[in-house]
Parts: structure tokens; sequence; C-alpha cells
């Protein structure tokens, strides 16, 4: 989705061209969001105006229009002081091109220039409003009206100052946003704010803050309302006590992987927070008090690395990151799983295992490739919980108002922990007294925070827009929380210690088929020009059937489909004939016999499908000369091993049939709209 980049330097002498080149490389890393156009503001050279340059299509695009127009001359000199905005744009309300690109401005005059993420519900009311008022609109967005809004407060309360002035823009606004502001009339100032669309603010000192800790403020209403006033005015600043340093730098962005390159110190803002800096002082402000406040904002340091977040010698991040996954599942299991002792300590939730122990049912609620390991681990999940578990569709679930009881323990599955239904399910859920439990790969996520309790699943930034080793992850953390609920079953002793022993040779497994990649590649080949990939499977392998083709689809744009075997013949088997591409994944596991039930099935309609199959099945490997052997490892983790092929499979199709591996058409890494 969207991606906000902002950056203001105070009393740190940086030339334009910088600025330029900071918001170019801070958009490049949002660029995995998803977007389809770009855009970015700086003050004029003779600092009376604003200028923007928005550019459709990818940020390279943008890049090369900066440097033919704003190089050189004036644009080299140092200012010492000055705010700069961009923007990656996602369309939603009308088409991808540069007048619908951010920034969005107020006037002809670029008054106020504004970027902005998410969805301004009653944007057409606004509209209507400000139309009546004079205002000419030159886009097809929502985000415009915000521009508009403050640049109309501005002019009815001119004593206001900028941060007031967003603020009683804020709250005419409906929506999920997250909103960074910048204007002529308030030079070197910045507001941001955030309603359900991440945002965050890193902060560069030369030497360490004072304090770790950015008090909120409050204040009371003490102005007169003027009778053009939409709302009342909000409140002024009581006490203030401002995080104040010399020479400093702020960074307003979407996710932290924008700002780790210059800074690890940031502040995850929260719903309704106001973020201004005047006078290189950031002040943060709430327009509500409620009881469950805190204080303060607390200053975080990341424990990302840069070398995260780079490529390597990899062509795309999303193949860098399936190979990572030998690493990024001990990662997961790294502090919790004691495999001398068979003891598991899950930090995140160990306190509410026995409220958990207690409750009516497990809901696994999430979307995409999130929902998926939820699906591959909901079998091993009932079996050591001895709990019902209701795997669920996060906007499905929205859209039944399934009915929610307090004693329901509900797992929101998140690799961002941003994604819009899932964190709609998470309030609707939390609002009706169950138990939430988060698991999320994004520390500070609104999932993260707005959890009682979770499991970071601990895999490292993904940036691919396809989910891989945040996939595996999910799953492992899943089976480690269902090996803890078991911990003092009796009965399941036996079955824990084999799973256990088979997390503990995982990443070697893994390792052995990432080794298939060339002849995943040779697969690739025969199948990349076909329309269409059945996959084929069910029990613990229904799951990387569903996931696969999900791949198949987000990366190649080809058709694909995840087939529970066990519905072969209820309406699939129409489909089979000797040119319908079909993988099958048989292993010996409790279904093998019907899954080669379901092979025959295919073989006898002269369908010649590749198999997934265990090493050395001979019997399995005489139905077809096409196939790939995975190591065997325990049933309830064999979707860890078979999933690793169709990621590389996908990725190769994709290579093949020439998509954008990283950012695919029309997909966001993190969907922050409903
Ligand atoms: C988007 C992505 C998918 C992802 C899904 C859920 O649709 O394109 O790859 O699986 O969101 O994302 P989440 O961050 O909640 O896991």
């Amino acid at each position: 989705m969207c991606g906000i980049f902002a950056y203001l330097n105070y009393l740190t002498p940086k030339s334009r061209q910088e600025v330029l080149d900071l918001l170019v490389t801070g958009l490049k890393r949002l660029e995995y969001r998803g977007y389809d156009s770009t855009g970015v503001a700086i003050d004029s050279p003779d600092n009376e105006n604003i200028v923007m340059v928005k550019r459709t299509g990818k940020v390279k695009v943008l890049e090369e229009a900066i440097q033919e127009h704003f190089s050189g001359g004036e644009y080299s000199k140092p200012v010492l002081t000055h705010v700069g905005i961009a923007h990656t744009r996602w369309a939603t309300h009308g088409v991808p091109c540069e007048r619908n690109s951010h920034p969005h401005r107020s006037d002809d005059g670029n008054g106020f220039v504004v970027v902005h993420n998410g969805i301004i519900t009653n944007y057409n009311d606004v509209k209507t409003f400000l139309a009546k008022r004079g205002y000419e609109f030159e886009s097809d967005t929502d985000t415009e009206v915000f521009a508009k809004l403050v640049h109309h407060l501005w002019k009815t309360h001119p004593t206001y100052s900028f941060r007031e002035l967003v603020e009683q823009a804020i709250l005419q606004v409906e929506g999920a946003f997250a909103i960074a502001v910048k204007s002529k009339y308030f030079p070197g100032e910045c507001v941001a704010s955030r309603r359900s669309s991440p945002l965050l603010v890193g902060i560069k000192t030369k030497t360490r803050l004072a304090t770790d800790h950015i008090p909120i403020l409050y204040g009371k209403d003490e102005k007169k309302l003027s009778p053009d006033q939409v709302l009342p005015r909000s409140e002024s600043t009581s006490e203030f006590m401002p995080l104040e340093e010399k020479e400093v730098e702020y960074f307003f962005a979407s996710d932290a992987s924008a700002v780790i390159e210059h800074t690890n110190r940031v502040i995850y803002l929260e719903d309704d927070d106001v973020a201004a800096v005047r006078d290189g002082t950031l002040s943060i402000h709430r327009l509500k008090k409620s009881l469950d406040d805190p204080h303060a904002r607390e200053i975080t340091t990341l424990k990302m690395e840069i070398q995260q977040i780079m490529k390597g010698n990899y062509d795309y991040f999303m193949q860098k990151e399936i190979f990572e996954q030998p690493d990024s599942v001990v990662n997961t299991m790294r502090g919790r799983v004691r495999f001398d002792g068979n003891a598991i300590v899950l930090g995140g939730i160990k306190d509410y295992i026995p409220e958990i122990k207690r409750c009516r049912r497990l809901m696994l609620i999430g979307c995409g490739t999130s929902y998926h390991s939820a699906v591959a681990t909901r079998q091993l999940l009932e079996e050591l919980t001895e709990l019902p578990v209701m795997v669920e569709l996060a906007s499905d679930f929205l859209d039944r108002n399934t009915p929610i009881f307090r004693d329901d323990v509900c797992f929101f599955i998140s690799q961002s922990g941003e994604t819009a239904d899932t964190l709609m399910a998470l309030r609707y859920c939390k609002q009706r007294g169950a138990l939430i439990v988060g698991i999320t790969n994004t520390v500070g996520s609104s999932i993260c925070r707005e959890s009682h309790c979770g499991v970071h699943i601990n895999a490292g930034p993904e940036i691919g827009v396809a989910s891989t080793k945040a996939y595996t992850s999910q799953f492992i953390s899943l089976v480690m929380f269902a090996l803890v609920m078991s911990e003092d079953r009796l009965s399941l002793q036996q079955r824990r210690l084999e799973i256990l022993q088979a997390l503990s040779n995982l990443a070697d497994q893994i390792r052995a088929v990432l080794q298939l990649d060339s002849k995943v590649q040779e697969l690739a080949k025969d199948l990349y020009q076909h329309k269409s990939l059945l996959i084929m499977g069910r029990g613990y392998n229904f799951a990387t059937c569903l996931e696969g083709a999900l791949k198949v689809k987000e990366l190649t744009y080809m058709h694909s489909e995840g087939i529970m075997a066990g519905e072969l013949k209820h309406g699939p088997l129409a489909l089979v004939d000797d040119s319908m591409p079909v993988l099958m994944i048989v292993l010996r596991d409790p279904v093998y016999v019907k899954c080669m039930n379901a092979l025959q099935q295919v073989t006898s309609r002269k369908g010649c499908p590749i198999i997934i199959c265990e090493e050395g099945d001979e019997e399995t490997k005489a139905f077809s000369s096409r196939h790939l052997e995975i190591p065997r490892t325990v049933d309830c983790l064999q979707g860890i091993l078979t999933v690793i092929p169709m990621q590389l499979l996908s990725y190769h199709i994709a290579v093949l049939r020439g998509c954008d591996v990283d950012c695919p058409r029309n997909l966001a890494k993190s969907v922050t709209v409903e």
C-alpha cells in the first residue's frame, strides 16, 4: 500500500539535492509495499514556494525526473533547516496518473501540501463543504480534500498554529489514514498523524537523547469558536515538556525499513496522535484524553540491521527471503525451544497460558498467506490442545458478524501487523471481551500493540510482496504454541518429542530442499507458458496447495488453484486431461493411500502430474517422470518442506514470464484498507 516518507533537518545543513536524494532513497525502501506512482515536495530555492515532482510508475522514473530538473545550482547549496515530504501511491480513488499522485496541494500557490495513506471515507461531504466555499479540485483522490480543508481552516483561523490546523482538519475526516503535511506558511515545520494506518517518527541526533520518552500533551479549549468553524477547536497545550535538541533530523515513515539506515531510534505513533515538529522540537499531542492513555510515547531502539533490507547477492528480495529460511526458522525458535530439555517457553504469552487452556475455542484469523499458516497448523492445534479450532479469513469473519464470546481466544496472524481486515477483526473480538493473541513479524505494529499478548515470529524484515519466510515462521510459531499447550499432557509426550526432534532437524532439511532449486527451475520452463496450474493435496499438505496456488497467482498472473484432493471427484477432475498442468503432493503420512487414489484418478485421465514425494519413495515416483523428492519429517511439519518448492516454482515461473517478482502488479505488501 501507499508509503509516506518525510524528512526534516533542523540546524543540520543539507542541500536540496541531498534532501531529494534522501527522499528518493526513503521511497525506494518503501517500494516493496506496492505502489503505482510517486511524488515529492520540497521548498523552492528562494524559499518562497513549494515545488513538487510527481511521476506515474516506479521511483526510478521519479529519480530521473528529479535529476533532470533539480540538480546543480541553487539545489546544491546547503540549507540549515528544511522539510521535504514524499510518497508512493497505491491507487484507490482515481487511476494511477500524475494528477492523482501525492503530494496534493491546497491551492495554486501550494500553501499546504499533503501525503496520505489510507482512505478518507467522508471525503465527498468534505469536498461539497469546500466546493461551496470556492475550492476547485484537480484530482480524483480523497486526499486532496485534506490539503484544501487545512487551507480553509488557515484562512478562517489565522491565529492557529500549524499543528492546530492539522488537528482541526483531522477532526473533520473519517476513515483510516496516516498523513504528513508541509506548508510554505510554516517553514521548517512538519505535522503528521495517523488513524488505523502505520506511521513512525525516526529521530537522529548527534548526541544521545536526554530522555527515552516524549510526553503526550493535552490541554483545554480556550478560544472562542468562529461562526465558520466546522468543529470546536482542540485543546491548547498546558504542560509542555518537549524533546528539545539542537541539531536534529526527523524522519516520518510508514515503516521502519525506510529509516533504519539513518537512525534506529523511533517512536511508533498511536491512533489520533498528532506529531508536530517546530523549531526542531518534536511534540506529540492527542485531541482527547482517555483513561488508558499512557503519559508518554516511548522511543524504541530498532533491532533491524541495514543488511536485512538489502538484496545482497540475490536478484530479488523474494529469492533472498526463500533462501533465508534455514536461518529464519531457527530465529523463530531461538531462545524459545530448548532441545536438550524438550522445553518451550513463549515469553510473550506464558502468563496467559492458564487462561488459554480454559477457553471455549481457539480462533485463528488472518488474510492471504497468514491465513494459510492457520490452515496449515489447525490439525496439530486440534490434536495438541484438544480444543475446537476455527480458522477464519478476516474479511469473511467480519462480513458474517461472527459470534464471539468472552471465553474465546482469538489469534490474529499477520506478517505486517497492519492488515486492515485483520486489525478490524481484532478490534471486533476485543470489544466482545475475547483474549487477543497477536502473531506478527513487525514489532511495534498495530496488531502487536493492540493484542493482549503474542508471539513475534522473528523472521526478519520481509520485503518481497509475496510472503515466504514469514509463512514458515508463522507456521513454526503456531506449532510452538501447540507444544506449549500440551506440555503437561502425559498421553501426548511421545508426539511432542517426535515434533521437537523434527524441529531440531528442520533447518538442515530446508537447506536440502533448497538444493532442488535448479530442478525446480527446469520444471518452471515446462510450465511458464501454460495458462493454469492445479495443485492437489490433502491433510497436512492442503495448506501448501492453497499457499502454492496463491504464490503462483500473485507472482506469475497465471491461474492456479489449490485443490483438496478429497474434493477431486466432486468437480475438479473435470479439468484434468493430458494438457492440464497438475502438481500433486503425495507423502508417506496418514492420508498417503487417499493421495495415491487421487494420483491414480489423475493419471487415468491422461494427467501427467509433477509429484512432490519423499526421498526414495520409488512406488510413488513410478507414477510420473517429473518429481521433486523432499526429506522425510514428522507429518505436521511436512508443510514447511513442501511449500518451499512451491515458492521456488512460482519465483522461477515469474522470472521466465518477465514479471516483477518483488512488486507484482495490483498487489501491496501491507493492505491497510478494507
Ligand atoms: C497482502 C499480501 C499477501 C499477504 C496478505 C496478508 O495481500 O499481498 O502476501 O499474505 O496481505 O498480510 P499480513 O501482513 O497480514 O500477513
